[in-house]
């Protein structure tokens, strides 16, 4: 017989609901919006080891469609143990060779399922130790992950924080007369990861141009999404617009599009619609990748900072 893969392994060992000591009680597990921010909540009382029963799952996706980030405290797992609890919310993420993101691997043409994001050199350190800008993870891809997970093992001493922004408030705050004009447009945002190729060496993500004019040339695939897209279970409209890498809406003028898209990532970068998440070792936090962005703090490249992230699966935005 062919061994299991990682995740058919995870989830062939993960414990059952009917062993006692293995299930999680419901009743034990807190769920507290975070007071003033603009998006977030704290998960207490989930072991995330643990089965988990039905009620708790539906009650999880609930939370997280609401408030858009769910911060789970003090986790103590190992990779499989990872896989079999982010797995209860999803498929994982496996875009195709041609459209590569962070940790594409050269021999599979994808990334691991657990993928390390870490600045220790060799194991991970895709993103090294600097700033990462406002991003949503695949936004060049056909179909984009639906949400991550980030797992905190070992953090710096000072910088390292992650931000998320809430693009749902970012567009509901916009005033009627650029919503209706926004509305039905499409945006092409370009692979950031194909561009860092190209550049051959330096470091492309970040170092693209903001937004491509006609007659700049077109590096990889491109896939045309909403400009605003919907929440598939609340209905709710976002920006589905990144600040950093270079974008293009379909059949706009030049200037009036880039003049348009620096202005709506002003509006998006506003204080009062992100969180800034302290790291401690132990968090998990899910994120809703479809209506939220997240950028880092840069950190000392002599301390280690290392996370593990799982991305799932998601459709076509609409
Ligand atoms: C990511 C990411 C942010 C961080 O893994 O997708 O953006 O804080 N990470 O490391
Ligand atoms: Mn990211």
């Amino acid at each position: 017989m062919t061994s299991l893969t990682q995740l058919s392994q995870a989830i062939h060992d993960a414990p059952r609901w009917h062993q006692e000591n293995l299930f999680q009680n419901p009743d034990d597990i807190v769920i507290t919006p975070l007071a003033g921010e603009a998006l977030g909540a704290v998960v207490t009382g989930l072991d995330a080891r643990k089965a988990q029963s039905g009620e708790t799952i539906f009650r999880l996706k609930q939370a997280l469609a609401e408030h858009l980030i769910l911060i789970f405290k003090h986790q103590r797992l190992d990779d499989l143990q990872y896989l079999a609890f982010a797995s209860y919310f999803g498929a994982i993420f496996r875009p195709s060779a041609d459209n590569p993101v962070l940790a594409t691997q050269a021999d599979t043409g994808t990334p691991p399922d657990v993928i390390p994001v870490s600045n220790a050199v060799g194991q991970g350190d895709y993103t090294g130790h600097g700033e990462l800008s406002p991003h949503a993870d695949h936004q060049w891809t056909p179909t984009p992950s639906f949400g991550s997970l980030l797992y905190a093992i070992e953090l710096p001493q000072d910088g390292g924080q992650t931000t998320w922004y809430n693009t749902i408030k970012a567009y509901e705050a916009l005033d009627d007369q650029t919503k209706q004009h926004i509305d039905q447009l499409q945006l092409i945002t370009y692979n950031p990861f194909v561009r860092a190729k190209s550049n051959k060496g330096s470091q492309g993500y970040g170092n693209s141009p903001l937004y491509r004019f006609k007659d700049q040339e077109i590096l990889g695939h491109a896939y045309p999404h909403p400009l605003v897209r919907t929440h598939p279970e609340t209905g709710r409209k976002a920006l589905w617009l990144n600040t950093r890498t270079e974008v293009e809406l379909v059949n706009y003028d030049d200037q009036a599009g880039s003049k348009l898209i620096a202005e709506l990532r002003e509006h998006i970068l506003k204080p009062e619609f992100r969180y800034e998440h302290q790291w401690q070792e132990g968090d998990i936090v899910f994120w809703d990748n479809q209506v939220t962005l997240h950028s880092r703090r840069p950190f000392p490249a002599e301390q280690r900072r290392l996370l593990k992230r799982i991305s799932l699966a998601g459709g076509r935005p609409f």
